[in-house]
């Protein structure tokens, strides 16, 4: 923040409770939600507002040095100051050191990582027009029943009389400042003492977004919040894979190549027609895609596949991935042996095999320097890449 810029807005942002009730080791606050603490979600929220506030964050005394290297690293000029043992305590430190210029206070609690910053714009913008005291709240929906001490019902309490209450809490400085000076008693909220000292509190909506992490549920909450986030964000890259097979040839069979049938040439020994073209497509394909491979996928068991052609298992493979959400990018898949003389075939066979997976394929084919199997003649290789687009 420029020197010149001086926030008419403070928002206190409380982070110094010990999290009893979410029982993890360290303070609620620091607690990591996908690699983020739940207190630098919420600092996220104030930086989000629509105008520069001055941030004070109140952690537990121990933390106040790392806490503010935190916000530091991350270009965020906040004041951190220690709390005390009851959630109000903390807020009185934050009230401490409000800067002289600052007209209205939000008091908010880190444990609502995910508050929207427009409940905040719209807290700050009603305490201005109203000139008290206004707070986010939420019609209730469940019915309440008022319960005995002997656990019996006593009575139905009209909810719409009732509002859920969260926070950031506004007030103007002056009723803040006073009903904290004046506190008699401990209160879990703010507007109750600003309240208390004699000030109306309005109520503005809130958020859905704002409920608080408190029990080990909640933050199960925000973790599947977060991971629904990233994944609406998350641009949906296209993928690639690899595939290769080989067969041994067996001059008494005809030989089937990239979904072609090849009169006069050696064949290739296998459960199905041994064309190594197809097969190294369908691994690469069912690779990018994640979706294991032509083993996994086609059992030498099953008997609709005994000497199934390489198309058979192209277009099972096509709708594999159909089905998981994929479609196919483009393959390219190179033959590596010394017959059959593949180039005088290569357009036949891209067209058949583009046509079968409805997207480009090209088949090229070299031979080794008489190098390996393949250059003694012994059999042949095929080596496929393809590239797959998740299709959300
Ligand atoms: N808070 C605080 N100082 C305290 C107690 C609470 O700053 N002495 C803050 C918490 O860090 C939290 C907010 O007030 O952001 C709301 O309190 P709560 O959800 O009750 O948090 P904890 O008190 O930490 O949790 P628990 O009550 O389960 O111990
Ligand atoms: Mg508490």
């Amino acid at each position: 923040m420029p020197d010149d810029v001086r926030p008419s807005v403070a928002v206190i942002v409380v982070a110094a409770g010990s999290g009893t009730r979410l029982g993890r080791p360290e303070p609620k606050a620091f607690v990591e939600i996908d690699g983020r603490s739940i207190l630098s979600r919420s600092i996220d929220s104030v930086r989000g507002m629509s105008e520069p506030v001055s941030l004070i964050v109140v952690v537990p005394a121990a933390l106040v040095g790392a806490a503010s290297a935190q916000l530091d690293e991350r270009r965020m000029p906040a004041v951190v100051v220690a709390g005390g043992d009851t959630r109000q305590r903390s807020v009185a430190a934050g009230i401490e050191v409000l800067a002289p210029e600052v007209e209205v206070v939000l008091v908010h609690d880190a444990a609502r990582a995910f508050t929207p910053p427009e409940v905040f714009d719209r807290v700050v913008a009603a305490v201005r027009d109203r000139g008290h005291g206004v707070i986010p709240g939420l019609p209730v929906t469940d019915t309440i029943k008022g319960v005995a001490d002997d656990g019996t019902v006593r009575d139905t309490i009209d909810r719409s009389q009732l509002t859920a209450v969260q926070t950031p809490q506004g007030f103007p400085r002056a009723h803040i400042v006073e009903a904290y000076a004046l506190a008699a008693a401990d209160f879990t909220d703010d507007a109750a003492l600003v309240r208390e000292a004699g000030h109306p509190v309005g109520v503005v909506a809130g958020s859905a977004l704002s409920f608080k992490i408190t029990t080990a549920d909640d933050l199960e909450r925000a973790d599947d919040l977060i991971r629904r986030r990233s994944a609406a964000a998350a641009p949906a890259l296209p993928r690639t894979g690899v595939g290769v097979d080989a067969h041994a040839f067996d001059a008494t069979a005809e030989l089937w190549l990239a979904g072609l049938h090849w009169p006069g040439e050696a064949g290739l020994a296998g459960h199905s027609d041994g064309d190594v073209v197809a097969h190294a497509i369908c691994d690469a394909l069912l690779g990018a895609s994640g979706l294991g491979d032509l083993g996994s996928r086609f059992g030498t068991a099953d008997p609709t596949l005994a000497g199934a052609h390489g198309e058979v298992f192209l277009q099972r493979t096509r709708e594999i991935l159909e089905a998981a959400g994929f479609r196919v990018g483009n393959v390219s898949v190179q033959v590596i042996g010394n017959r059959p003389r593949f180039a005088p075939r290569k357009t036949e066979a891209d067209a058949l095999l583009s046509g079968v997976l409805g997207a480009p394929v090209s088949v090229s084919a070299t031979t080794t320097d008489g190098l390996g199997s393949a250059g003694r003649g012994e059999g042949l290789t095929a080596i496929a890449t393809a590239l797959v687009h998740p299709s959300s």
